[in-house]
């Protein structure tokens, strides 16, 4: 090797005697652009290895954060024929007109009734949530029911102690006024009187049985689309809810449920029926022609 080396040395500088400078830099050119394909080579093996990986690599991994996941195990499943259900054009046309119609009613209700509700009536509006698209199908959500009073209790606690620091020191002043005509503080009374809660906890990723980590994709997109279907739901069974998130309470109510540390609250929402005397801000949705651009 160390000969070969010698050789190459000394076949260099005889070059560069009859040839001149010009060989010279010839030779450092090529010598350059072979070292730094070789760098190159090795910093993208890197990459490939490192979970998190930087530069292009990172379009990719945005959904696939950690290499040491498992897979799901690639569980095979059989493919069945789909009948899609179908309705004449002018029936399309009244379906989807007074399901608008029934869903623009839907309001974020901040005063509850305490009137039961029964629970087989929340049981479908989960199952509803249930039938959400997700990443890779992976189903990354919990929706834990609370009908206890005393847990209902404690979690308004936790809420209104994190709202009250919101309130008074997180919150910018733009946000504050923007919530003005909202008419929210940090006081929660639905939170004890709605006859459910229910905490919708995303699953930042899957466990196996022995506590292996299982790799989730798309989780807030899948478990956003999965609280809109349940948000319809409630609506369609003659319900009211209110869309609220965790406050800053989230980890302290992910304690008192015993959910997993892979469980995150996503959303909390109160469910039941509206109070007699239930008042809404008069807000105004924005028309088609501000939120649909056809081409
Ligand atoms: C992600 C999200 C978080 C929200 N958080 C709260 C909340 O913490 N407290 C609250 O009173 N309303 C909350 N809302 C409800 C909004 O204020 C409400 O949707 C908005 O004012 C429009 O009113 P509408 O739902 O009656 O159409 C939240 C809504 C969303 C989508």
């Amino acid at each position: 090797m160390a000969g070969t080396i010698d050789n190459m040395i000394t076949a260099v500088i005889n070059l560069v005697k009859t040839n001149g400078i010009t060989s010279l830099i010839i030779i450092v050119i090529v010598i350059h652009g072979f070292t730094s394909k070789i760098l190159a080579w090795i910093n993208k093996k890197d990459e490939n290895r490192a979970p998190g990986g930087s530069t292009e690599n990172n379009q990719e991994k945005i959904t696939d954060d950690t290499n040491e996941h498992l897979s799901h195990g690639g569980e095979d499943c059989d493919m069945v024929p789909y009948k899609q259900t179908t309705y004449s054009e002018d029936e399309m046309k009244k379906r989807s007109q007074s399901f608008y119609e029934d869903i623009n009613h839907r309001r974020s209700v901040r005063f509850f009734s305490d009137k039961d509700v029964p629970i087989e009536v929340i049981e479908n509006c989960i199952r509803t949530a249930g039938t959400s698209p997700s990443g890779a199908h992976m189903q990354p959500w919990t929706f834990v029911v609370i009908k206890q009073a005393d847990i209902k209790a404690q979690i308004r606690e936790l809420i209104e102690e994190e709202e009250e620091i919101n309130y008074k020191k997180r919150m910018s002043e733009t946000w504050k006024k923007d919530l003005k005509r909202l008419r929210t503080n940090w006081e929660k009374p639905y939170l004890e009187t709605a006859p459910y809660l229910v905490l919708v906890f995303k699953q930042t990723h899957g466990l196996t049985e022995d506590g292996q980590k299982i790799t989730h994709y798309y989780t807030e997109e899948s478990v956003g689309l999965s609280c809109g279907l349940f948000l319809a739901a409630v609506q369609n069974a003659g319900l009211v809810t209110l869309t609220s998130t965790p406050m800053n309470a989230g980890p302290k109510i992910r304690m008192l449920l015993n959910r997993g540390s892979n469980e995150e609250l996503f959303l909390l929402l109160p469910v039941g029926y509206a109070a007699d005397d239930c008042k809404v801000p008069d807000l105004k949705r924005k028309s088609l022609d501000e939120i649909m651009v056809l081409f």
